[in-house]
């Protein structure tokens, strides 16, 4: 029996200890966070043969706060069912809180019911991953933060902002106008031509046929781009026919460099090819998913990486400072 003030049983409880876990989607991105927190990451998947997946977690996690990393990129469905497992796993271990880190967000797009009998699927995954055992979500850049309130649980969206913006800086791009390619995005144009100080924002008019999914075109413009270098702001880059029209529309209308600056690089189909061919001078994207080999190799593309936003975020969930004050640019 322990005697009764034998301070010695206390010695090894630290209470700022925490695990950092990640799936497969991005492993890279996870090891450089890790690297910033000076703390070991661990992989805890594997595959039976027949495609179900194994989660084996080895660190005790009781009474410890946990931070499961990944992407929900494509394969989506993989990708959200390992960390679903991930949770699951967590919870039953004891965690004493579990954060989704989430850097992107899939299905994020389904996000509302634009026509009858549709889910909306955005909603339903953050709910499963409640259901799971998870207790606060972080994302950057969700494509719709309305979403943050399809659940009752803390949702911190981070700002890709924060990762860009030095690399947009460093190109002294002139006479700057802040576009965006479709009326959605229109406060994060304002938000990065109030950041860069701007001369002005052009907003393109986007139209798409929902019963097409990946089919956008640029009809019109509201802002003045002649002579102009143009930075567009975007999310998310799929097929990447949102961007191409709007550069190669701005590019029609007199602009001097289109530049595009996005936070998740999805680059589906033919992607690639589209903005080899177009007026896109540049474009900037970061890590949050893991970038291909052919989209490391494309000489248009500069990839920035969100591992310190993560690493900073991860560090004041941890010590409970706030976020809002230093990430949310
Ligand atoms: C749409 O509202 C989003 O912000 C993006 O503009 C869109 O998802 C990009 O998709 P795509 O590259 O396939 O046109």
């Amino acid at each position: 029996m322990p005697r009764q003030n034998d301070n010695n049983l206390f010695a090894t409880l630290d209470k700022d200890e925490f695990i950092l876990l990640t799936g497969r989607a991005n492993l890279e991105l996870a090891a450089s966070v890790g690297k910033i927190l000076n703390t070991e990451v661990t992989c805890p998947i594997s595959s039976f043969s027949d495609g179900e997946l194994r989660v084996r977690i080895q660190p005790n996690l009781r009474r410890r706060m946990v931070f499961l990393l990944q992407p929900t990129s494509s394969p989506v469905n993989d990708h959200i069912m390992e960390l679903i497992l991930m949770a699951d796993a967590a919870k039953r271990a004891s965690a004493s809180e579990i954060t989704a880190v989430i850097p992107y967000f899939g299905y994020a797009r389904q996000d509302r019911k634009e026509m009858s009998r549709v889910p909306i699927s955005a909603s339903a995954i953050a709910t499963l991953l409640i259901n799971a055992g998870v207790d606060r979500i972080v994302t950057i850049d969700v494509h719709s933060e309305q979403l943050e309130g399809s659940i009752k649980q803390p949702w911190d969206n981070l700002f890709a902002s924060y990762s860009l913006l030095p690399a947009i800086k460093k190109l002294h791009l002139k006479d700057l106008v802040v576009a965006s390619p479709d009326k959605g995005g229109f406060l994060q144009a304002a938000a990065y031509a109030k950041l860069l100080q701007t001369e002005g924002i052009a907003i393109a008019y986007k139209q798409r046929d929902i019963a097409f999914n990946d089919v956008s075109n640029t009809l019109g413009m509201i802002g003045e781009v002649k002579d102009k270098d143009v930075l567009l702001v975007d999310d998310i880059i799929g097929t990447a026919g949102t961007i191409v029209h709007a550069a190669n529309f701005m590019k029609q209308k007199g602009a001097r460099n289109v530049l595009v600056a996005a936070a998740h690089g999805v680059f589906s189909g033919d992607a690639l090819q589209k903005i080899n061919a177009s007026g896109i001078n540049e474009l900037i994207i970061s890590d949050t998913i893991r970038p291909r080999e052919e989209v490391l190799k494309n000489k248009k593309i500069t990839i920035v990486s969100v591992a310190p936003l993560l690493a900073e975020a991860i560090r004041r969930i941890k010590t409970g400072e706030s976020i809002s004050k230093a990430l949310i640019l």
